[in-house]
């Protein structure tokens, strides 16, 4: 039997009785404007920001709201077994959190604290090549909890193979490949704060760290900051890619190879058709190409066209658990969970990850109970409907 999630409310209550209230807010809807008045306004622009105007996060919300679960009544849906797997490993529940950057902008121990967090659950997290701590560091915050590591592919091959070495030796086993952010978007928050970390030297923990990047400088980071920044910026966001070179990710990563960033199925044909294992339906949250498609919308004729073939992940727009339900019956096999776990950092760091995710994973529970299900496999197209004019 899978781990009963729902707990976690009757924690809640009984925590109650002694006079004690949840420290973040349970309400997914409150939890970005809680983390709003807590962050300075730059690094809360930087997490809650979006492309242009942000009508690709709009459609991303708007996408979940235009369908409906409808619930069923006596399905003996009282005990839920949430466990999955992918890729051969076993998960506790169909979620993993998204790779996000930067994460010591929100809180000091940032993916520090996440990998201690979902590592306590069992929960995968995703290590973005972005991050500000190590590669190493972050595995051993992980402990024995599983861990998957996010690549922004770099211009530089030897480069490219001293990461993934470092995240194979340090026991990362899946390798998720972000295509859409070989630049960064027009992306009015941070513009308007004169804001991007990485100029800074702020989320370059692991290209400072590499030697084969390191053999590249005339002086180390710690000695020339800007040199370093130099040369790392123009080459992490690998402006330099096509279809055909992913044979070159196949021969340095022995492990199941994922691409991140697929809205159209043509594209997730060409992944399946190039040997990767996976493919995550994403649009990076609504970060990078204002007036796109909703992820959600994309999700469907996604998985008619290779969801037989390769596993298929979903992000962008996931804020609560009836999102993740909507998702899962669209025919995703799990879901990542992105801002809502950063605004939990933000609070509370390992504890406010955590706390995030165990409400994700408790409402998730319940939710997939109450609408008549055990287990999320059971979901379908036909547990949902459209709602009425959309
Ligand atoms: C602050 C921030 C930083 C991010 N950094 C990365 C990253 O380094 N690598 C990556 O693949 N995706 C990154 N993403 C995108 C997430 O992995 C994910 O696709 C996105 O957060 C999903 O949208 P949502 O949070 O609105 O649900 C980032 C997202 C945010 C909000």
């Amino acid at each position: 039997m899978g781990t009963s999630f729902a707990a976690f409310q009757s924690e809640i209550y009984a925590q109650g009785l002694e006079g004690r209230t949840p420290k973040i807010t349970t309400d997914p809807a409150a939890l970005e404007d809680a983390a709003g008045a807590l962050l300075e306004p730059w690094a809360f622009g930087y997490v809650a920001g979006n492309a242009g105007t942000g009508s690709t996060a709009r459609a991303n919300a708007d996408a979940f709201g235009q369908w409906r679960i409808v619930p069923r009544m006596l399905t003996d849906a009282t005990t839920r077994d949430l466990r999955t797997s992918l890729f051969g490993e076993d998960l506790p529940a169909p979620v993993l959190l998204a790779p996000v950057g930067v994460q010591s902008i929100v809180h000091p121990d940032g993916e520090l604290a996440t990998a201690r967090a979902a590592a306590g659950l069992g929960v995968p997290s995703v290590l973005s090549t972005a991050a500000s701590h190590t590669i190493e560091d972050v595995a051993d915050a992980c402990g024995g909890g599983p861990r998957w590591f996010q690549l922004y592919w770099p211009n530089d091959d030897d480069v490219t193979a001293s990461i993934l070495r470092r995240a194979r030796d340090a026991g990362f086993t899946t390798l998720v490949v972000t295509l859409d952010t070989w630049t960064l978007a027009w992306r009015p928050r941070d513009l308007d704060n004169a804001y991007v970390p990485f100029v800074r030297g702020v989320g370059t923990a692991i290209p400072f760290s590499d030697p084969a990047f390191r053999a590249l400088l005339d002086r180390p980071p710690e000695e020339d900051l800007a040199g370093a920044v130099q040369r790392w910026v123009p080459m992490f966001t690998g402006t330099d890619k096509s279809w055909g070179r992913l044979s070159l990710l196949r021969q340095l990563w022995d492990g199941p190879i994922v691409l991140k960033g697929i809205l159209h199925a043509d594209d997730a044909r060409r992944a399946a058709d190039a040997g990767m294992d996976g493919i995550v339906v994403s649009n990076h949250g609504g970060r990078q190409v204002d007036g796109a498609i909703a992820s959600l919308d994309a999700l469907p004729l996604i998985v008619e066209a290779v969801g037989d073939r390769i596993e298929v992940l979903f992000d962008s727009g996931i804020r609560s658990a009836s999102d993740v339900v909507k998702a899962l019956a669209l025919g995703a096999r799990a879901v990542l969970l992105g801002r809502p776990y950063v605004y939990g950092l933000a609070h509370g760091g390992e504890e406010g990850v955590r706390d995030v995710l165990r409400g994700v994973l408790a409402d998730l529970d319940l939710t997939l109970g109450l609408a008549g299900y055990r287990t999320p496999a059971e979901l379908s197209q036909g547990s949902l409907m459209r709602a009425p004019g959309s």
